[in-house]
């Protein structure tokens, strides 16, 4: 059950909304009373979720230069305000070592990972959010503070997005509070290569679903963490904490051997 935390009548813009943890963030904030707009480049998806939600959606690809302005026109055309941004969509391509990773695919991680929650940023910011408030949540991942194989790129551009919330947070207040959140392996198409091989010990027993870290986004959105701002908090079902217990990593072990398909 999710607590309305003052979010009814707000209006929020999820990025990646059409599935995982992007989906289950919508339904939660439309479920407290949030006017909500998702992307994704999916168009069907896009369309289907949208009515399911009760809101609207905007299809493209948040590295298309156009697409942050158009998604924040969009939401103050259709709601009149802008109040929470959630910038979830990413890629975790490419992988492997980072002596062998294509530069362009390299960049095209920064421009999705980084680059483009700041457009969105900014162009929330311009429009809405300076005038009148607001807050960001920036999805991160528990990995962007270690290192790990293969994932070198994605956990380089998540750290840099961990920085940037930080930054914005500082340049940002006391109008906008800027967060993020950092889950660990999560029950989703992203990292389904490494969940679908079979279980993963960890501290609290089993890895997370999409709901775990959609409460966590969605309450720090909202006005009950009205006094927090460039703070991560760690979803991650104890991962980081594991050395403290007997045995070693599943997901290192399952990175080392195994790779997405390229989308
Ligand atoms: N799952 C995990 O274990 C895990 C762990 C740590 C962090 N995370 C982070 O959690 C967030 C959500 O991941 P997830 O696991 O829920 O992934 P997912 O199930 O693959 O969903 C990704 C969503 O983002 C959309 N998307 C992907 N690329 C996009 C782009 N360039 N422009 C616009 N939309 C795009 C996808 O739709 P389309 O394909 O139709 O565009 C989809 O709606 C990401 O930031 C990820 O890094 C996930």
């Amino acid at each position: 059950m999710t607590s309305s935390y003052g979010l009814n009548g707000r209006a929020a813009l999820v990025t990646g909304g059409t599935r995982g943890i992007g989906l289950e963030v919508a339904r939660q904030l439309a479920d407290a009373g949030a006017l909500v707009c998702v992307t994704a480049r999916g168009r069907e998806d896009v369309r289907r979720v949208a009515g399911e939600l009760g809101g609207i959606g905007l299809a493209g690809s948040v590295a298309d230069p156009d697409h942050p302005r158009a998604a924040v026109d969009l939401v103050l055309r259709e709601f009149g305000r802008l109040d929470v941004l959630v910038n979830n969509a990413a890629t975790n391509e490419p992988y492997g070592p980072l002596m062998e990773v294509d530069p362009d695919a390299w960049h095209e991680a920064f421009t999705v990972n980084v680059e483009a929650p700041l457009r969105l940023v900014r162009e929330a910011w311009r429009a809405w959010l300076r005038e009148h408030g607001g807050s960001v949540v920036n999805v991160c991942t528990e990995g962007a503070a270690h290192v790990g194989p293969n994932v070198g790129a994605y956990g380089t551009s998540k750290a840099a997005l961990l920085h940037l919330t930080q930054q914005l947070a500082g340049e940002l207040a006391p109008r906008v509070r800027v967060n993020s959140v950092s889950p660990g392996l999560v029950r989703t198409e992203m990292a389904r290569f490494v969940w679908e091989q079979g279980p993963v010990e960890l501290p609290l027993g089993r890895i997370g679903e999409p709901e775990d870290v959609a409460r966590a986004v969605v309450w720090l959105a909202s006005d009950a963490a009205g006094w927090i701002t460039g703070a991560d908090l760690l979803v991650d079902g104890g991962t980081r904490v594991r050395a403290a217990r007997p045995g070693g990593y599943a997901v290192h072990d399952r990175l080392r051997s195994s790779a997405p398909r390229p989308s």
